[in-house]
């Protein structure tokens, strides 16, 4: 076997199938809402990717300051042999794990992005010639299935991903990744706090307009998919704290009244002026909610690490 297999965990019509019975829900329903899984084909992979370096979007470099702060301390905590990346994406911040963990045999990187993986994959395998990469095409959100792989080992999902789940896609999220885990086993989770609101809300609105051409291409990933006639032109970028749910939203606004054919699912999408439909959540912690929730889920926190402007956390938690 190559050292570099690729899984699809999803028959090959799944994404579609549920692309096709998002959009159609989301859509159809008020209010308008898209889940933002959907931004990440090759380009909006690409945007994502464009996104993490710029000035206002601190949490891919606040996480990398603790990871590079702390590596050596997770691989002595958990001596893993598997190291599993939920939303693993360039797996960029993976490297830094990757040097620390020195018993690492397998590393199992799961996205949704076929394409990311790839790269990615390839990428390691350069740097790290005498490691097992196996890469999953999966969605985490529809279950998953791991191959069997040797213990300990380490769960990673960075990035503050989490914060896309809403708060009860989350507590199953974490119910079922320690399902996924065995007594001993570990996850490693990065989660972007709650601070100021200018802060926030420009990191989801760049000044350069890159967040706004991600936020669109959910837009033209439909119009592919689904053979949707969106004018992304037709649509402004909206990003906003809601203070009550400590999550930022991204949001699309229709300029003008206007209706949205989509024959895929053979849907026709009235807008009024000024409607809106919610791309994202992006929720910002604090430690004792992190706690709480890690907690109800029979997993306990035993590492709580943040960057020294005390903007973003990883935290390392066992799996009872
Ligand atoms: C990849 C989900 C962590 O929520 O900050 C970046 C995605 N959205 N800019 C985030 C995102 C807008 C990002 N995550």
């Amino acid at each position: 076997m190559s050292p570099l297999s690729i899984t699809r965990t999803l028959p090959a019509d799944a994404t579609a199938a549920a692309l096709r019975a998002d959009v159609s829900q989301g859509l159809a329903g008020t209010p308008k809402q898209l889940p933002p899984k959907w931004f990440y084909d090759a380009r909006g992979s690409e945007l994502f990717d464009e996104i993490t370096t710029l000035p206002e979007y601190y949490p891919t470099r606040a996480e990398r300051e603790i990871l590079l702060a702390v590596a050596d301390r997770i691989a002595a905590a958990t001596r893993a042999r598997t190291l599993i990346e939920l939303g693993s994406g360039s797996s960029d911040k993976t490297r830094h794990l990757l040097r620390a963990l020195t018993d690492l045999d397998t590393y199992l990187p799961i996205d949704v992005s076929e394409s990311a993986l790839r790269a990615a994959g390839e990428a390691l395998l350069a740097e790290h010639p005498g490691l097992t990469v196996h890469a999953l095409v999966a969605d985490f959100q529809q279950g998953i299935a791991l191959p069997p792989t040797p213990g300990p080992r380490l769960l990673a999902f960075l990035g503050g991903t989490i914060g896309n789940l809403l708060p009860d896609e989350r507590a199953d999220f974490l119910r079922s990744v320690h399902d996924l885990l065995s007594p001993g086993d570990a996850l490693l989770l990065g989660t972007d706090l709650v601070k100021d609101e200018a802060t926030l809300v420009a990191a989801y609105d760049d000044a350069r307009g890159v967040t706004a051409a991600f936020n669109k291409n959910v837009l033209e990933v439909i119009n592919r998919e689904l053979g949707g006639d969106f004018d992304p032109a037709d649509f402004d970028h909206v990003a906003l704290w809601n203070p009550e749910c400590e999550w930022i939203e991204m949001r699309l606004r229709a300029r003008e009244e206007l209706t949205v054919k989509i024959p895929g699912i053979d849907l026709a999408v009235p807008f009024a002026a000024g409607e809106e439909v919610r791309t994202e959540v992006s929720a910002k912690f604090r430690k004792d909610r992190v706690q709480a929730e890690l907690h109800s889920a029979g997993l306990e926190l035993t590492e709580w690490w943040t960057d020294s402007a005390g903007r973003f956390a990883l935290s390392l938690a066992v799996r009872n």
